[in-house]
């Protein structure tokens, strides 16, 4: 068993994820201007991938092999390495909102989380189109372009905007009847198509609250330590298997986290 690592070794791979994150904004923005001439494959039922996502991910994981050897990766795209016995993994989406990204859209992110011994020390999340970067690390907050950040201060579902994240991994009327109970209670609804990006907005107040049925670790893990360094609340996300099966997630302001988790209660 490898030896997890201290604060000063977090501390160093929250410069490394840094300095990667940045490369991989640069890759990834630079197939966007060029979207007609990657290569889309279909990986599911309104689920693709592109060049671009193999690429950025590939950036990502090798960096973080030539400066963590020992470390362990999970990515969208190249699936597990070194898992077993390992102190540290590094959870990665390349391009989270896909559909978003291939359709010209800019709803889409980088999403690099790191975790130890099933906590999650560092959260990095970077927004290409728009330049913005949340970065947090457990104890020390968490910022968006280097400015503290706070959920939104509403207090029932009517004070603000609520995503509902959804994929074909669910059966429709599932989130048809979420939608029903967020009308029911006064909200009003959101999707954007990646649900990365708007945890982050959950993060930074721009959106109330986040819930989706089912959701996979690589796009969460980074913006959930965003949002509970921010102030917010989230479920316990990483239970049981849900770090290779992923799990519910529901995100918001404590003082309405119980009437977002309402809404995937039947
Ligand atoms: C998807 C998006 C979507 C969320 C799904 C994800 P992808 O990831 O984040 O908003 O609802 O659960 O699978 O396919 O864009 O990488
Ligand atoms: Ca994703």
């Amino acid at each position: 068993m490898i030896a997890a690592p201290n604060q000063e070794e977090i501390a160093l791979r929250l410069v490394v994820a840094r300095g990667l994150i940045a490369q991989a904004g640069e890759l990834a923005a630079r197939c966007f201007a060029d979207i007609a001439s990657l290569t889309v494959t279909s990986k599911g039922p309104q689920d693709m991938a592109s060049e671009a996502d193999v690429q950025v991910e590939t950036l990502i994981r090798d960096g973080l092999k030539a400066a963590f050897p020992t470390d362990a990766f999970f990515g969208e795209e190249t699936g597990a390495a070194a898992l077993d016995g390992a102190a540290v993994v590094w959870v990665v989406d390349p391009i989270d909102g896909t559909q978003p990204f291939l359709s010209g859209l800019s709803s889409w992110c980088i999403s690099i989380a790191c975790v130890v011994g099933g906590t999650i020390e560092l959260g990095l999340v970077l927004s290409p189109p728009t330049h913005d970067l949340f970065v947090a690390r457990r104890g020390f907050g968490s910022t968006l372009n280097g400015r503290p950040i706070q959920p939104h201060p509403g207090r029932t579902l009517g004070d603000g905007i609520t995503s509902l994240g959804y994929s074909a991994r669910v059966p429709g009327p599932v989130i048809v009847a979420v939608l029903d109970r967020l009308l029911a209670g006064g909200g009003m609804f959101y999707r954007n198509g990646s649900g990365t990006l708007s945890l982050c907005h959950v993060a930074c107040g721009r959106l109330l609250g986040y819930v989706e049925p089912h959701i996979n670790s690589w796009d969460c893990l980074a913006a959930i330590l965003i949002i509970t360094e921010a102030g917010g609340r989230t479920n316990d996300f990483l239970t049981g298997d849900a770090l290779l099966k992923g799990n519910r997630i529901v995100a918001g302001p404590a003082a309405v986290y119980d009437a977002l988790a309402a809404l995937l209660e039947p």
